[in-house]
C-alpha cells in the first residue's frame, strides 16, 4: 500500500516567525497518526523550522539545484539542505517549470541528484487548461514522467513521490472532480505498472495538488489512487491543514 501522505507547499508565503507557529501548530494538533505530513517552506527557513519541529513533521525543500557545488548565484543544492535537516524536495512544480523555465531536461538532472544523495523527492506533474481541453493531458503528463523520471530503475523509484497538479487548478478554487483526480491518478498507476512491475506501482505515492481545501480533501482522498494532497493555499493555516490531515478518516 502506498504511504497516505498530506504536504504543505508554502511557496513564497509567510515568514520565520509564522512559519515556527504553523509548524508548532501542527505539531501540537492530535492529527491522523497513520498520514506522514510534510512542509515546504522557502528553503532559507528549514533551519528554523527543524530547530523547533518533532519527528512528526517532515521538512523539505520548494526546489534545489542538481549540482553539488558551485558557480550558481542564488541556488542551494542538496547537501546544503541536508545540512541544515531538510530531507525532501519539490521537483517540477508548475510554477518552477512555467516561471523558471525548467524543462523535462533540467529536471531528469534532479531527479538523478536526489537519487545520488539519498534526498526524498514529490515529482510534480499536470496539464494546463489548454492541454485538457485538447483532451490530450494523459499523454502530456506521460511524456512528462517519461522524460524525466522512467529513466530510474525499479528500487531507485521505489521510494520517490509524485503530485499530479493539474495547473488549471491551482491557486484558482477550481478544484479537479474526484473523478478527473481518480481519472488520471488510475492512469499514472498504470503507467508504473507499465514501466517497471505493480510492486514498484504500488509502493509510490500519488498525491493530488490543485485547490485541496478541508471542503474536498474527503471525497479526493476516497478516491481508491489518490494517496493524499499536495496543498498550496490551504497549508498556511494549521486549522484548515490538519483538517485536510484528518481527511481520510
Ligand atoms: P493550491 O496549490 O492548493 O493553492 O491550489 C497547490 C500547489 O501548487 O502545490
Amino acid at each position: 500500500m502506498p504511504r497516505k501522505i498530506v504536504a504543505g507547499n508554502w511557496k513564497m508565503n509567510l515568514n520565520l516567525i509564522e512559519g515556527i507557529e504553523l509548524v508548532q501548530k501542527i505539531n501540537t494538533t492530535d492529527t491522523d497518526v497513520n498520514v506522514s505530513i510534510m512542509v515546504f517552506p522557502p528553503s532559507l527557513f528549514v533551519n528554523g523550522i527543524k530547530e523547533v519541529n518533532s519527528e512528526k513533521v517532515q521538512v523539505g525543500v520548494q526546489n534545489f539545484h542538481s549540482e553539488e557545488k558551485g558557480a550558481f548565484t542564488g541556488e542551494v543544492s542538496i547537501s546544503q539542505v541536508k545540512s541544515v535537516g531538510g530531507t525532501i524536495g519539490l521537483i517540477g512544480h508548475s510554477e518552477r517549470r512555467e516561471l523558471f523555465n525548467e524543462s523535462n531536461e533540467t529536471l531528469k538532472l534532479k531527479v538523478d541528484a536526489a537519487i545520488q544523495n539519498d534526498f526524498g523527492f514529490i515529482f510534480c506533474c499536470g496539464e494546463s487548461l489548454g492541454i485538457r481541453e485538447a483532451g490530450t493531458e494523459i499523454e502530456f503528463v506521460k511524456n512528462q514522467l517519461e522524460k524525466s523520471l522512467f529513466h530510474l530503475e525499479a528500487d531507485q523509484i521505489k521510494d520517490g513521490i509524485i503530485a499530479y497538479e493539474p495547473i488549471w487548478a491551482i491557486g484558482t478554487g477550481r478544484t479537479a472532480s474526484s473523478e478527473q483526480a481518480e481519472d488520471m491518478h488510475r492512469e499514472i498507476r498504470k503507467m508504473l505498472v507499465d514501466e517497471y512491475d505493480t510492486e514498484t506501482a504500488g509502493s509510490i505515492s500519488i498525491l493530488y495538488g490543485g485547490s485541496c481545501k478541508p471542503g474536498n480533501a474527503k471525497e479526493l482522498f476516497a478516491c481508491p489512487n489518490v494517496d493524499g494532497g499536495l496543498i498550496g493555499g490551504a497549508a498556511l493555516d494549521a486549522t484548515s491543514f490538519c483538517a485536510i490531515i484528518d481527511s481520510f478518516k
